[in-house]
């Protein structure tokens, strides 16, 4: 009986959590705190639209999920816009300061991964309030005020802790008690780690918040706060100064778009390598039958981590920031390239770690994929047709753990993306070439890929995620299981996934691909390792004029529709 019971508990394990499913007929905000999802359609109701929308769940979301992101960080917002059937993309992703150099993190001619994680050096320019501010001014209905008006009663009056951030507070314990603002907010007072439904409340954040949102971003990059944020880290050994602060401008680019059957995808393009190893993805899947496989074949999984390994080993090869380096995209994303590369995939077993990539170039190197605890997104879609997808980061969890002063800035580690050099993996095992080398104000390269799909000049799906290299599987996988499945947001959200970045060369599955599924993908040649939780993927759905939302229950989100 009890081998019964427990077998019957195994398989319980086994099923994905239901994401729970949200709808509405004029709107819907999904992000990974049902908190910030409230506040994106608290704007909706005021009028706003769904840029007003995305900028005020991603301030929310910094203060209710502050380990995964906030205003010391960085992002990208993509934007559709319904009438015109435009779209933008925003890059405010952090830069190097401008005394960084190549080697920065290089000490008796090794890398020492301490230094761009933790501290001073690790921090990059923050471009979050640059960022959001612009892209409301460019394309937001409501005032700044008006949308930092939910984050700034969140960080003032407190919240219920979840029990995501309960864990993230629990696993960095050791390094909140060194910063005694990141102590007295997230530690009980006898030292240890607040609990899920203890009250979080961040006073300082809040006048900060409430600063911004009177005077806008000059009261961020300028003066006083400008002057404690380089003060707090140079003295905790780091370079950014007040002019790196007052140089940082926004960037818009143009987003890439590809095709994938009657559907246009059109995502994030570098400094993120999310929406070309994306389409790449994609493009090499196109020509095959993929409902006949079915979502969990071992056939179709084959086929999926084969296409991951030679986009991921691309990444490596020839991603970076493009006012830097040329990223060719034209000739990876070529539909002659990704025919050849799908020609080469062999359905009876895996090739030689050397032989994946395009033919116009080779990577190297590798270790062990981290599950990342930072990054946020919000999917919006509005009864105009308008649709964004947002990803903010302060990089892993809770950035470079430093406050700056009495602000409640939590910075950013974001110059771990760096190649810190070539070849030598970052915290999630990525490995980068001279492509991805530190440079003075150069964009460090992102794994983030906020993507929306449109049909017939209507958009259709707004998605993405957090979870560092996992963001660019997760979301990919999210598309196929609506567009090539038929799935439903919330069951395309909640699926089993697999995940696979070349290096090192371990297919990573979830808990619910099952045991006999494992087995054969091991005799394709895989080293198959279980890891939990991949990636964490917030979609918006409209169909037959309904939105569908779906916040991921492995981050234990809620969408919010109205
Ligand atoms: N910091 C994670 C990323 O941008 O990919």
């Amino acid at each position: 009986m009890r081998v019964a019971a427990a077998l019957a508990l195994c398989c319980l394990l086994l099923l994905p959590r239901p994401a729970l499913a949200a709808w509405g007929a004029h709107g819907m905000v999904a992000a990974d705190h049902r908190l910030a999802s409230r506040a994106g359609v608290e704007m909706l109701q005021r009028g706003g639209n769904a840029i007003d929308a995305a900028v005020a769940a991603i301030f929310a979301v910094g203060v209710v999920n502050p380990a995964s992101c906030g205003i010391g960080g960085g992002g990208f917002v993509l934007i559709y816009l319904g009438k015109s059937g435009n779209a933008v993309a925003l890059d405010y992703r952090e830069t190097a300061p401008a005394a960084a150099s190549r080697d920065m993190f290089v000490r008796d001619g090794k890398a020492v991964a301490d230094l761009s994680r933790r501290g001073g050096l690790a921090v990059a320019v923050p471009g979050e309030v640059a960022g959001l501010a612009e892209a409301l001014r460019r394309y937001g209905k409501l005032p700044l005020a008006t949308v930092m008006e939910p984050a700034i009663r969140y960080a003032r009056d407190g919240f219920a802790v979840e029990p995501h951030l309960a864990d993230e507070i629990a696993e960095a314990a050791p390094d909140l008690r060194a910063d005694p603002l990141l102590a007295r907010t997230f530690l009980q007072a006898d030292g240890s780690p607040r609990r899920a439904g203890d009250t979080v409340r961040q006073p300082e954040l809040a006048a900060t918040l409430q600063h911004i949102a009177d005077d806008g971003p000059p009261a961020f990059y300028r003066g006083a706060m400008a002057k404690r944020i380089a003060q707090s880290v140079q003295a905790r050994g780091g370079i950014l100064t007040e002019d790196d602060l007052k140089q940082y401008r926004p960037t818009w680019r143009r987003p890439l778009r590809g095709s994938h059957h009657a559907a246009e995808v059109v995502t994030m393009p570098p400094p993120s390598s999310g929406g070309g190893v994306l389409l790449q993805i994609l493009g090499i899947l196109r020509h095959d039958e993929l409902a006949a496989f079915g979502p969990n074949s071992p056939t179709f999984l084959h086929l999926l981590a084969e296409a991951m390994q030679h986009g991921f080993a691309d990444r490596a090869r020839f991603y970076g920031d493009p006012d830097f380096v040329h990223v060719p995209l034209a000739d990876l994303l070529a539909p002659a390239n990704t025919a050849s590369v799908r020609r080469r995939i062999r359905m009876s077993g895996t090739l030689d770690h050397a032989d994946y990539g395009s033919t116009i170039g080779r990577g190297t190197g590798g270790r062990a994929a981290a599950v990342d605890a930072g990054t946020s997104h919000v999917s919006v879609m509005d009864a105009d047709g308008n649709a964004v997808a947002c990803t903010s980061t302060v990089n892993t969890a809770f950035g470079a753990m430093l406050v700056a002063g009495d602000t409640g800035i939590i910075l950013n580690n974001e110059m771990d993306d760096f190649s810190a050099q070539p070849g030598v993996p970052n915290v999630y095992g990525l490995i980068g070439a001279e492509a991805n080398a530190i440079a003075p104000r150069k964009r460090p390269l992102s794994s983030m890929t906020p993507t929306i799909v449109t049909r017939n000049r209507q958009a259709i799906l707004a998605a993405g995620g957090s979870g560092g290299p996992l963001i660019i599987s997760a979301t990919t996988e999210v598309l196929l299981n609506i567009l090539d499945f038929n799935m439903d947001a919330a069951t395309a959200v909640a699926a089993p996934r697999i995940h696979h970045q070349w290096t090192p060369a371990v297919l990573n599955v979830e808990p619910g691909i099952p045991p006999l599924t494992r087995q054969a993908l091991a005799r394709f040649g895989h080293v198959v390792k279980e890891m939990r939780d991949m990636g964490v993927v917030q979609a918006v759905r409209r169909t037959a004029g309904v939105f569908e939302g779906a916040s991921d229950p492995r981050k234990g989100g809620e969408a919010a529709g109205w």
